[in-house]
């Protein structure tokens, strides 16, 4: 059996306790991956001074696939986003977010099956911020047609690939007409080019934000810009039990970063209490990125395995507080260990 090198990267707050979590539950279901640990965020700053280390981007740049543990980032000082840095660094241009109902995590709706594409390298984080004089600061948002063809590739390829029905652009081109009104044309560009099996919709994001809370089960692929993106994900995130159910990838055309929508949660690290589940759903999408991209069907069959453990033990009861249950972060990874097939 072919053993895959993946860089983990625990990250900070909660990071490490669920990655414990989820590279136990990896270990137990026979996932043929071999990780060696690497560090950005805070750890990495004391150790080396620097949030993302050269070591760190060349050992991912290596193995081509990374499991990170969210960073923290410090707000409105301080250094600049090691998330953003990452994914600018590795040109890891789409972030793919599926965000679907669960069985035994009860929400206000039911059969929600969306999945956001977020531009992942632009937009308002492009990270050019000037202060002209004291007083007046401006952030520009760049975007290129490059950018906005690509993500709008990347969400029409998935969404044939996958069977899915329509991609919903959430944009807001009505006032910045230049940079989202260029999105939308790109994205229309492509479908009307290469994807007319593709039902396509384009939707001012205000009101888009609207409907996704009166009605997600709607909404099939969501594509969209950084910014928005962001916002938009946690969004979704609630309409099916929170940040601790809704996994990640960032794809770009080398590498692939797999992580945790949520972020590293200080206001609960250190407790026990964190839901490792969103981390455990990102290492089932690393693994069917390794089955798809090397071939290897014993990483499909370890992603179904931890995938029907953890429907199990959700089923069950089996949750950690965020989802109104009680068990602790390691025995809930016992938990669906213990359902593994
Ligand atoms: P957050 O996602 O860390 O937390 C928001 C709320 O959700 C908190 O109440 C937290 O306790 C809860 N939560 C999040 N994940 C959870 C989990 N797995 N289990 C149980 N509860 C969970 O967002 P916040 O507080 O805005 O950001 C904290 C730090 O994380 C910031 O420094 C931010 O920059 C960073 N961040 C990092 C990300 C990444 O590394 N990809 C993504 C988002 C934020």
């Amino acid at each position: 059996m072919v053993t895959h090198d993946v860089v983990l990267i625990p990250g900070d707050g909660i990071g490490p306790a669920i990655s414990t979590a989820a590279t136990r539950v990896l270990a137990a279901a026979g996932a043929p991956v071999s990780f060696a640990e690497h560090h950005a965020g805070l750890l990495a700053l004391e150790a080396n001074k620097d949030v993302l280390p050269t070591a760190t981007l060349d050992a991912i740049r290596a193995t081509r696939v990374a499991l990170k543990g969210p960073c923290t980032t410090p707000v409105g000082t301080g250094f600049k986003s090691v998330n953003v840095q990452l994914r600018q660094a590795l040109d890891l241009y789409a972030a793919v977010r599926p965000v679907r109902s669960l069985a035994g995590v009860p929400t206000r709706f039911e059969g929600v099956d969306l999945v956001v594409f977020r531009e992942n390298t632009e937009g308002l984080y492009s990270g050019v911020e000037n202060e002209i004089t004291e007083g007046v600061v401006t952030s520009l948002k760049v975007c290129t047609e490059r950018a906005s063809t690509r993500i709008a590739h990347a969400a029409f390829t998935y969404a044939r690939e996958r069977g899915r029905k329509k991609v919903t652009v959430f944009h807001k081109a009505n006032i910045m007409k230049l940079t989202d009104g260029q999105f939308i044309r790109c994205a229309k560009a492509v479908r009307d080019a290469s994807y007319t099996d593709i039902a396509y919709e384009e939707l001012i994001i205000d009101a888009a934000c609207m409907r996704l809370v009166q009605d997600p089960t709607r909404f099939d692929v969501l594509l969209m810009e950084n910014l928005y993106g962001d916002v938009v994900s946690d969004l979704c995130a609630g309409l099916v039990g929170g940040l601790g159910v809704v996994p990640g990838a960032n794809i770009g055309t080398e590498t692939a970063v797999f992580e945790a929508v949520h972020g590293s949660a200080p206001d609960i690290a250190g407790k026990g209490i964190a839901n490792p589940m969103a981390l455990l759903m990102s290492s089932v999408m690393m693994l069917n990125h390794l089955a798809e991209t090397r071939h290897d069907p014993a990483c499909a069959t370890a992603a179904t395995a931890i995938k029907t453990a953890y429907d199990r033990a959700l089923a069950d009861g089996a949750k950690t507080a965020d989802l109104g249950g009680t068990l602790r972060t390691d025995a809930w990874a016992d938990a669906v260990i213990a359902r593994l097939p």
